[in-house]
């Protein structure tokens, strides 16, 4: 058996980075794509001569279309417009809407068995584009967003107590965007419920600054959003779908009744592994809980209402 093949659409920010974090854990040889000449051939051969010093052995190449994809085993689609400040995820949606279509119709043609990964904003609506373009079953159609907003919410937990990040579980549910829920209830402290450990006041906080990460990044940098933590979050999915390890890990994944929710992308718990969403996870919830699902799934359900597809 060979190595996996992994094509990245979208060379820029994330996507570079991305390829940089799946070259050093070896996932497998790596396509970028972009449309912008020459780019993602430089990108890749620089990340190629990193090679001798840092000692991986995978293959990455760059191109402006694809042929060089074909079979691939995985596509991550970042290709997009990033947020600038003032911007609302939303903004980019219809601009978005005809790049992730044009794109995952090439990806298709050349890799009809493969699992794609929805990286462009807005999140949840760009998988939907993705699911109905490609025409794949729902469980080959993934978005990454709950991974990031969970790490966001994990590193100001680690923060505000002084202790190791990787002691802290946490759980975001809900669509990419400032409804989404991050769950307290659900989240431990070296397996002590956070609610015990922190005041309601100190949660919500830690809260409202997870919910508003995203914006925290793009009036920092001003020119453009996130993209370490976005990219090492695609790879960790990469990862546990390419190895299948079967993660519990939270994804924008297709519904079809849990949560309340039918025929919309939205962030759940899931398992991942080699045939991708292998299972949705449902949790109970309280009901100020549900109420916030309800509404964030109404935000994600209004923003796909507007695709004119
Ligand atoms: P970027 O601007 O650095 O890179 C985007 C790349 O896409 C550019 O190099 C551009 O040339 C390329 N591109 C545009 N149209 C294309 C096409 N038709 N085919 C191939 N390539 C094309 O942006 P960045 O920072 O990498 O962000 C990418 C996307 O990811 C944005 O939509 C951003 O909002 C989203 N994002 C989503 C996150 C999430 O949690 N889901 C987190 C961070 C970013
Ligand atoms: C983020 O959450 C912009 O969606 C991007 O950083």
């Amino acid at each position: 058996m060979g190595r996996k093949k992994i094509t990245i659409v979208g060379a820029g920010n994330v996507g570079a980075t991305a390829a940089h974090w799946a070259a050093e854990k070896e996932l497998g040889d790596i396509v970028l794509v972009d449309i912008v000449e020459g780019m993602p051939q430089g990108k890749a051969l620089d990340l190629m001569e990193s090679r001798p010093v840092e000692g991986f052995d995978v293959n990455i190449t760059g191109a402006n279309d694809y042929g060089e994809t074909s079979d691939s085993d995985l596509v991550i689609i970042t290709s997009g417009l990033p947020r600038k400040p003032g911007m609302s995820r939303d903004d980019l949606l219809q601009k978005n809407k005809e790049i992730v279509s044009s794109v995952t119709k090439s990806v298709v043609a050349q890799s009809p068995n493969c699992i794609i990964i929805v990286v462009s904003n807005p999140l949840d609506t760009m998988s939907y584009v993705a699911k109905a373009v490609s025409g794949f079953p729902k469980n080959r159609v993934v978005g990454m967003a709950g991974i990031l907003d969970s790490a966001r919410f994990r590193l100001f937990i680690a923060m505000e107590l002084n202790v190791s990040v990787e002691d802290i579980q946490a759980l975001v549910l809900g669509g990419h965007g400032d409804s989404m829920v991050p769950l307290p209830r659900y989240s431990t402290v070296g397996g002590i419920p956070l609610t015990q450990i922190l005041t309601e006041d100190k949660i919500n906080n830690i809260v409202g600054r997870t919910r508003k990460a995203g914006g925290e990044i793009v009036a920092l940098l001003k020119t453009g959003s996130a993209y370490y933590s976005p990219s090492a979050s695609a790879v960790q999915m990469a990862d546990a779908i390419l190895k299948d390890k079967k993660r519990i890990l939270p994804c924008c994944a297709y519904l079809e009744g849990e949560y309340g929710l039918d025929g919309i992308y939205f962030g759940v718990p899931v398992k991942l592994g080699s045939d991708g969403v292998e299972q949705v996870m449902e949790v109970s919830l309280t009901e100020e809980e549900s109420a916030l699902v309800q509404q964030s799934g109404k935000a994600v359900k209004e923003s796909i209402a507007s695709l004119k597809l």
